[in-house]
């Protein structure tokens, strides 16, 4: 079972962050270099917002994340930083979000179902909220954009990764170290995008 005093969860309260998740996003960002100085970032699934303290600590002045969740998060001071209250599958929370930036460069979506501790339900429910994160970046994402996101891993992950990659040049799929080891986790990067 996952415990939440682990190694990561003590080490993330002692440096500040709000998530062990911070310690991923650091990871991915040293490997795979996401993040630039001016970049629009949308942090989908953002509480408690582990992941937006991370980006706002990569970014230069010019840079700005909005964040978007059901829950609510503690405000970040941060002026670069905006958050909206809302569900990802609701039109006014799109349109909401476009207030802020009308295209992003960067979309990271941590965003996690309620787990039912059914694999196959959650990685279902994990698949939906992803194809429709999709189809709002379809429409907002810049040329040449990334799209980093947590998938509760299964069968139709291929599928996905099928009509990613007409969208993305480049698609790499990742289990960081900073994953519980019997967790079904995986992170995918894809780099690229085609249209925008
Ligand atoms: C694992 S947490 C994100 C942790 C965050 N990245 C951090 O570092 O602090 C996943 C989040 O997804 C959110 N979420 C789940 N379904 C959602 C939906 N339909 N719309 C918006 N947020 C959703 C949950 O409320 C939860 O806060």
């Amino acid at each position: 079972m996952y415990n939440r005093k682990d190694s990561f969860y003590k080490k993330a309260k002692l440096e500040g962050y709000r998530s062990r998740a911070s310690y991923k996003l650091l990871e991915l960002n040293q490997k795979y270099k996401l993040f630039r100085k001016n970049d629009a970032v949308l942090d989908v699934g953002a509480a408690p917002g582990g992941w937006s303290q991370v980006a706002l600590q990569l970014l230069g002045e010019k840079g700005i994340v909005v964040a978007v969740d059901i829950l609510d998060i503690n405000p970040l001071n941060d002026k670069r930083f905006h958050f909206i209250k809302g569900d990802i599958r609701d039109e006014n929370t799109l349109s909401e979000i476009t207030k802020y930036a009308s295209s992003f460069d960067i979309v990271i979506s941590d965003i996690a179902p309620n787990t039912t501790g059914q694999k196959f339900v959650d990685h279902q429910n994990s698949i939906n909220l992803i194809k429709t994160v999709m189809n709002f970046i379809m429409k907002t994402l810049k040329k040449n954009g990334i799209f980093l996101f947590k998938l509760f891993d299964g069968e139709e992950r291929e599928s996905l990764v099928k009509d990613l990659k007409e969208l993305f040049e480049d698609i790499k799929i990742i289990r960081p170290d900073a994953t519980r080891k019997n967790s079904f986790e995986i992170y995918i990067i894809c780099k690229g995008y085609k249209l925008g």
